[in-house]
Formats: structure tokens, sequence, C-alpha cells
């Protein structure tokens, strides 16, 4: 069989700000998962992301602050590349759209991208009125106006929207504008831009999104809402043409030889998912090769690219985006033909979280109210993987949920402590304590040990299943039943009393413990890295394991595949490391400055 190959992408997080556990838990530790568990199942993998540094965003912040946007930019990029490692979060590859060693190779790509469209005729030049700050000589992006809104008499709405109301708003209607910038009065004056033609690819847009709703024939599991949002947008309104440029200087200029593109840049949401295909190049540079190479990841229909979002992305990723990648076709073929764009294989986007602290009601996560729990803080304080496992429970996969500050409290020191990590630590010491620790033999084993061995294998084909379905709570809960049931066999077989009566059923029972232990070792490495590699220290397994499972790209070679190792039994004699807790105890007062 040819090796599986895969492309993920996490959403460009915006380099303004610090990234808090609801960016998390909506596309990067999914997508981590997934590229481990990819990995230790022998495909290809190979792991995009970055910043998205151009548009209004950090321009608007950089004001703010009074620091300039390249300094700001380059300020976020590197805190939160700090912030995905700390947690285990192993992009092979952390550019931004404007970062110096990037933005050189991300103009290029955008440009050419944009150039390949124009030239296929698939953008309209049109004109249209906007509001323009005469003091700062320049128009006003949609943020950088307020007014009064035309709905509700807010004195305070925005040119995109009114916080009030929650309208949607056109800048031009705003009564009484007022520029952010100069506090003064803008004009209506007249610009040009460039609409791409959504309304031409729309057809195409949307038989390729309805042959996703079957997983059978799509080859992925779309999550309903990422396929309803979409097809029902199209459907209920059609798709307008959309503006891909901006007038606009910080970002990608507009690669045309025309009065009409002077100042203006390409629209962010234009060259930013072009940044994953620019930072895949800039990988194929590191890796030794050429930048052409990127054509391997994105034009091949053997390769697999699957975006992991958030869903306030949903419509950018399952439309525009696509339609961008449609727009440079020269076939007619809806996922793209070999040496094309192809279409992503799946995009797979969460809910948001909100945030409950003790004693405290529920609230959404904000910035400006202090709700939040900043990843820089949390890894001050404790380890990454009990906040991986708490952000997997309660990944809101399907709706919103809440991350409940006690909760987690309850479920590191109840299921990762006492359900897990204590059945690790209880086998581990008592080989220690009556087999020198060594594994014993496996005697003649009895049913109940068949039966035990039989849902360790189980157990892994549930969680392939669950993860190749990108159904990652479920995953999760599958190897934690695992753990249940090792901890259930323990207390069955009770080999504290047959040590002292019958020493071959207690040896019995502690082997197939330690075979349960060494198949749960390699089910938790995709949510819990780091434990992993801790479990895999205590079985004595920390040569190729260990290797294996520290690996990213290019992927260990052959024949060593973590996955398939799952159910290798750890041969009788075999030397075990030391016990180790493997998830301490919390208290509430050490937490989160409670
Ligand atoms: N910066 C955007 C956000 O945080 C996501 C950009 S994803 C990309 O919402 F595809 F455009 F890169
Ligand atoms: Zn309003």
């Amino acid at each position: 069989m040819n090796q599986r190959r895969f492309l993920i992408t996490g959403a460009l997080p915006y380099s303004n700000g610090r990234l808090h556990v609801g960016h998390v838990a909506g596309a990067y530790l999914p997508a981590d998962i997934y590229v481990r568990y990819l990995r230790a199942a022998g495909a290809d993998v190979r792991f995009i992301c970055g910043s998205d540094d151009n548009g209004v965003a950090a321009l608007k912040t950089a004001r703010e602050q009074g620091r300039s946007v390249e300094e700001l930019t380059a300020f976020y990029n590197q805190s939160q590349r700090q912030a995905f490692a700390g947690l285990g979060i192993r992009f092979d590859i952390y550019g931004g759209t404007h970062q110096s060693d990037y933005v050189r190779l991300h103009e290029r790509f955008s440009q050419e991208f944009f150039l390949r469209i124009y030239e296929k005729g698939l953008f309209t030049k049109r004109t249209s009125r906007q509001l323009y700050d005469v003091e700062a000589g320049q128009f006003l992006p949609d943020r950088f106006v307020r007014g009064t809104c035309p709905h509700c008499a807010s004195d305070n709405a925005y040119g995109d929207q009114c916080e009030n109301c929650g309208r949607a708003l056109d800048q031009t209607e705003l009564i009484d504008p007022v520029s952010e910038m100069t506090r003064t009065r803008p004009e209506l004056r007249e610009t040009r831009h460039w609409y791409l033609r959504l309304d031409q690819l729309q057809g195409r847009l949307s038989e390729w999104l309805a042959g996703k709703k079957d997983p059978a024939t799509a080859g992925a599991h779309w999550r309903p809402v990422v396929i309803n949002q979409s097809l029902g947008r199209i459907e209920a309104e059609g798709l307008p043409e959309r503006a891909m440029t901006r007038d606009l200087t910080w970002g990608v200029p507009v690669p045309l030889d025309d009065p009409d593109a002077r100042g203006k840049s390409l629209y962010v949401w234009f060259d930013a998912p072009i940044g994953y295909v620019s930072f895949t190049a800039a990988l194929c540079q590191r890796e030794g090769g050429s930048a052409e190479e990127y054509a391997a990841w994105w034009k091949d229909p053997d390769c697999k690219v699957v975006h992991f979002i958030g869903e306030d992305n949903i419509v950018f990723h399952a439309i525009i985006w696509p339609a961008m990648m449609l727009a440079t076709h020269e076939s007619g073929s809806a996922q793209g033909a070999a040496g094309e764009y192809q279409l992503p294989h799946n995009v797979v986007a969460n809910s948001f979280l909100n945030i409950r602290f003790p004693g405290k009601d529920e609230e959404k996560i904000s910035k400006t109210r202090g709700t939040a729990i900043w990843i820089e803080d949390y890894l001050r304080i404790l380890p990454p993987d009990p906040l991986r496992y708490y952000l997997t429970a309660i990944a809101p996969e399907s709706q919103r949920s809440t991350f409940d500050v006690d909760d987690f409290l309850a479920r590191n020191n109840g299921e990762l402590g006492n359900a897990l990590g204590n059945f690790f630590n209880r086998c581990v010491s008592f080989a220690h304590k009556y087999f020198d620790g060594r594994v014993p033999d496996a005697g003649r084993r009895d049913a109940v040990d068949a039966e035990q061995l039989g849902r360790c294998a189980a157990a892994v084909q549930k969680v392939a299943a669950e993860l190749e379905a990108c159904h990652f709570k479920a995953a999760q809960g599958e190897m934690m039943a695992l753990a249940r049931a090792g901890n259930a066999y323990f207390d069955i077989t009770k080999p504290f009393m047959s040590r002292k009566t019958d020493m071959a059923a207690c040896g019995r029972a502690i082997n197939v413990c330690l075979q349960t232990a060494r198949t749960l070792t390699t089910l938790m490495a995709p949510f819990l890295p780091f434990s992993a590699e801790k479990a895999a220290k205590m079985l004595g397994l920390e040569g190729q394991f260990s290797s294996a499972n520290a690996a990213t790209s290019p992927r260990m070679p052959r024949p060593y595949e973590l996955w398939a190792s799952a159910t290798q039994e750890l041969p009788p004699g075999h030397p075990l490391g030391a016990a180790e807790v493997l998830f301490p105890r919390m208290d509430g007062a050490e937490v989160f400055g409670a």
C-alpha cells in the first residue's frame, strides 16, 4: 500500500494578541492530535501554521499600543509560537504572512495567485464609495470609523457592525461618522476594487459541498455545521461578488500595473489562506528542497489537505478559499485535476468555549473583561497534558461548551490521576515489589485474561476509527475506557490477594495489566504526548517508542510504527523503569490565582 499523505493546517492566528484556551480547543489541539495519530499510523504528514499579520486587526492594535505594526506582529508571532510549543502543539513550520523570514515568499505566492485569477477573467473592477480621512490622507477601514447606528441610534457603532444592536452595517450608512485615526469627519470618495466573481463559481462550489454530505462518498467525515453553514449560505443568498482588495498599505501590494491599484493591498482574507501554501513552500526549502515542491502537497490528488478552524472561519474555508482555488483551475473537475490546487479533503470546525470560574456564573471568554485563561499564564504554573486532556474532554465539536475551573481540577484528579495515572502506578509498583521490576510470565491465560487483552485490541481499533473521523472527544473517551477496564481487571483478578496464595496467578494478572499499560501508552500518545513519554519510560520503552513519538517531519522511517506496536506484548522478563506519578493532584488554591 502506498503511504498516505496529509497536509494539515491550523487557522493562522492574528498576531495582535495572546492565545487563550478557546483558540487552542477550537483549532490547534485537535489538529495536533490528528497529526500525531496520523504519523503514528504511518502517514507522511506536514503540519502548517503561522501568524496572520496583514490587514486591519494588527494595524489597529499597533495604533492603540503606540508601537509599529512590524514590531507588534513580530512580538505576538513569537509569543504564540512559544505558547504552542509549551502545549506540545508541534507544527512543522510556524511562519507569518509578514514576518521577515517569510514575507517575500508569501508575497510572491499571493501575487501569483491573484494574477492567475486575474488572467482567468474572474475579477471585475468596480467603483464604490468609501469614507476618506482627509487629514490622514487615506481611506478608512470599517473598524477605523465610528458613528451613530441608523437602526438603533447608538452613537458607538463601527463601520461594519453596531455592537449595541448587533446589525451588520456598511460604513456609508453611519450617521455622523468620525475617523478613529484623527477624530475628524471623513468624507465619501470613490474608490476602485477588484471583486472575485463568486457568482461564476457558485455552481461548482455547491456541487462540491453537496458531495461532502455523505461520508461514504466524500471519503471524509464533514461536520454538519460546516456543510450547513456554507451550503445554506449559497442556497439562501447566492454568492455576490466580493472585493479582494483594500485601500490599505499594510499587506500584500496589488500586483497590477494600473493607477487604481496604487496604495492598495490584497484583502487579508485573500492572502491569509495562501499563507498555508507559502509556508509549505518555505518548509520544503528548509527540508533541503526548493519552494516549488509545495506542489507535491497542494496539487497532488494523493495528498489530502485538512484545515482545522474555529466556527467563525467556516465561510472563508469552505466557500471563499475553495472558490479562490477553483478560480485558478483550467479543468472543470470539482476537486481539482492533477497539477491543480486540490480542494480540501475536510474542513474541521469547532465552536467556542465559555468559561466559569469558581463561585461565578458562566460567561463568554473576553479579553476586555478579563475572563480568559491565557496559555502563557497557565503554562507558568501547570503542566500541559492536563489542559490538553480537559480541552479534548469538553471539546466544542458540535456546540459551545464550558471551561469550568472546578471541573478541570476534578477531572485532573479523578480521571487522569485516579483512573489513568494510578493504573500505571499500581501495576508498575507491584511488579517492582514482587517481580523484581520485570514483566512476570504470562502463564496459561484464562478467559478473563483473554477478554482483557481483547479489550486492548478493540480499543486500538475504536480509538483509530474515531480519530480517522475527527471525533477527538470520543477517541479520547475510548482511551480512558480502556484505562478503567484495566483498573476493573486489576480489582477482579486481585493480584494483591493471589500474591499470598498463588504466585503464578498473580504473575498472570500483572502480566496482562502491563500489556494493557503498554497499549494505553500508545493510545495516550496523540492526546497526552508528555505523559506518554513518561509512561513509556516506566514500561522500559524509552528507545523506539520515544524516538517515534518525538519525531516530526520527515517522519520516522518504517518499520517501527507507533500505532501498530500498541498490542505488541512486552516479553516476560522485560525490565521496567521506575514507577512515577503521571498526573500529580492539583488543588484549587494553586490554580488560576484562586
Ligand atoms: N486570522 C484568522 C482568525 O483568527 C484566521 C485566518 S485563517 C487563514 O480568525 F486561512 F486565513 F489563514
Ligand atoms: Zn445599532
